[in-house]
């Protein structure tokens, strides 16, 4: 896992033992490696050369302020989907000119708010959207960058949760339609059109479907520029694989490699967006959890560990699959089958089935590679604080957000009077 190794027995984030994270900071928690994150960007970035890009990591993956202060001081952009996650780039000091904002249902404030700081770009999911980016800016008396979202019917072979390029999804204008859409932004006064842009999806293992929507993608520009409307940037989006089991994704290299040898096939040389999320902090995370207990039926094993679906949702939503390690090798290595379930009252409560572990009541598993969509979609299901966050970083670690106490929790909710 590279930043998450063995040193002896005991599994360790850099040069931190994972025991005694969890014996300070207690179960559950996340884990991050802020040399893992740190790399995994540098080679995107580094992968482009010179060609002109922009790396904007998609903050929905992973949008604890310790990560996007990380990002911002490496020079990061952001993808964002949301005026929140608007304010946390801003806090931690991102340059607004390098956020792209996009999402299909971008409110009037959302839209405000990102002109009044100076946003990069809107990328633009409708024509009612873009009537509104218009209206918006026409009141601020300014003009709205803008990139429309175009979807480029390709097929990404993934999970259909995950998957946002086929014409099916509600997301971005169709192809078919982008060049009339593209002809309303241009006669827009308070909008500039700057860009193209498109995503098709998540954990994407292959090459050819980014392949494929960029050449999609560059025969719209070409139309464009024929009909007068010149293109400054092309925006592939994000999703790029991780390996969670066995899958073997492309490097950054090999993915950046085909995204410029596709501009230079077309005989372009537009700089390129792109808006890694799970591909950046991904293998980056794990989540500690105890065994609280061990529990045998006449058909199956469990071992019920105290994190649950509310802490990582991905295994019951998606029915992803996560490696659950022991922190701690065993002495005796009598491994038997067991499934790791949560202690949330759900039939899908499973972090993972039939896993070969050597477990007792007490001990500490990792579940691995949950950087990315893992504390960011956790919930207080079961009236369940949210779990603690903890960045690692060479031999030190640091709380990065605390495990939310009960006042927290219910904080935000008020009784009616007698
Ligand atoms: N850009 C846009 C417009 C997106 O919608 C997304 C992800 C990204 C970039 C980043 O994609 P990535 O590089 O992380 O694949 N919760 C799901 C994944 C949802 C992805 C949504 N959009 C999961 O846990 O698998």
């Amino acid at each position: 896992m590279g930043h998450f190794d063995r040193r002896g027995p005991e599994l360790h984030a850099e040069q931190v033992s994972l025991t005694r994270i969890a014996a300070d900071v207690g179960t559950p928690c996340y884990v991050y490696s802020r040399a893992a994150i740190e790399e995994n960007w540098r080679q995107f970035n580094a992968a482009f050369g010179d060609y002109p890009h922009r790396v904007c990591y998609a903050v929905k993956a992973n949008s604890n302020l310790a990560i996007l202060n990380l990002l911002a001081r490496l020079g990061s952009g952001f993808d964002i989907v949301s005026g929140g996650e608007l304010e946390r780039v801003l806090r931690v000091g991102g340059d607004p000119r390098n956020i792209v904002f996009s999402g299909v249902g971008k409110s009037e404030w959302e839209i405000r708010r990102a002109l009044d700081v100076g946003i990069g770009c809107f990328d633009v999911e409708s024509t009612a959207e873009l009537r509104l980016v218009n209206s918006t800016a026409a009141s601020l008396d300014t003009a709205a960058p803008v990139a429309i979202r175009v979807n480029p019917d390709v097929d990404a072979d993934t999970h259909p949760y995950i998957a946002t390029g086929l014409n099916q999804a509600k997301f971005g204008i169709a192809l078919e339609q982008a060049l009339d859409a593209y002809r309303l932004a241009a006669e827009m006064r308070h909008v500039s059109v700057l860009g193209v842009a498109c995503h098709i999806g998540s954990q994407i293992t292959e090459l050819a479907p980014f392949e494929d929507a960029l050449e999609r993608l560059l025969r719209l520009v070409e139309d464009l520029e024929e009909t007068g409307i010149p293109i400054e940037h092309v925006d592939v989006g994000g999703g790029l694989g991780v390996r969670y089991r066995d899958e073997q994704p492309p490097s950054a290299r090999e993915y950046v490699s085909a995204l410029i040898e596709g501009m230079c096939k077309r005989g372009f040389d537009l700089p390129i967006t792109i808006e890694p999320g799970r591909s950046i902090v991904g293998s980056a995370g794990v989540m500690l959890t105890r065994v609280e207990y061990v529990k045998r039926t006449p058909v199956k094993q469990f071992a019920v560990v105290d994190a649950g679906m509310n802490d990582l949702i991905r295994p019951a939503l998606y029915a992803a699959w996560h490696d659950i390690l022991p922190v701690a090798l065993s002495a005796t290595g009598s491994t038997q089958r067991y499934d790791v379930v949560g202690p949330v009252c759900e039939t899908a409560d499973v972090l993972g089935q039939d896993r070969v572990l050597d477990v007792a009541q007490g001990d500490l598993l990792a579940v691995c590679t949950v950087g990315a969509y893992g504390w960011v979609l956790s919930s207080n299901y079961n009236s369940r604080p949210r779990p603690a966050e903890v960045m690692v970083d060479g031999d030190q670690f640091y709380l990065i957000r605390n495990r939310e106490t009960m006042d927290e929790m219910c904080a935000a909710e008020s009784i009616l009077p007698e």
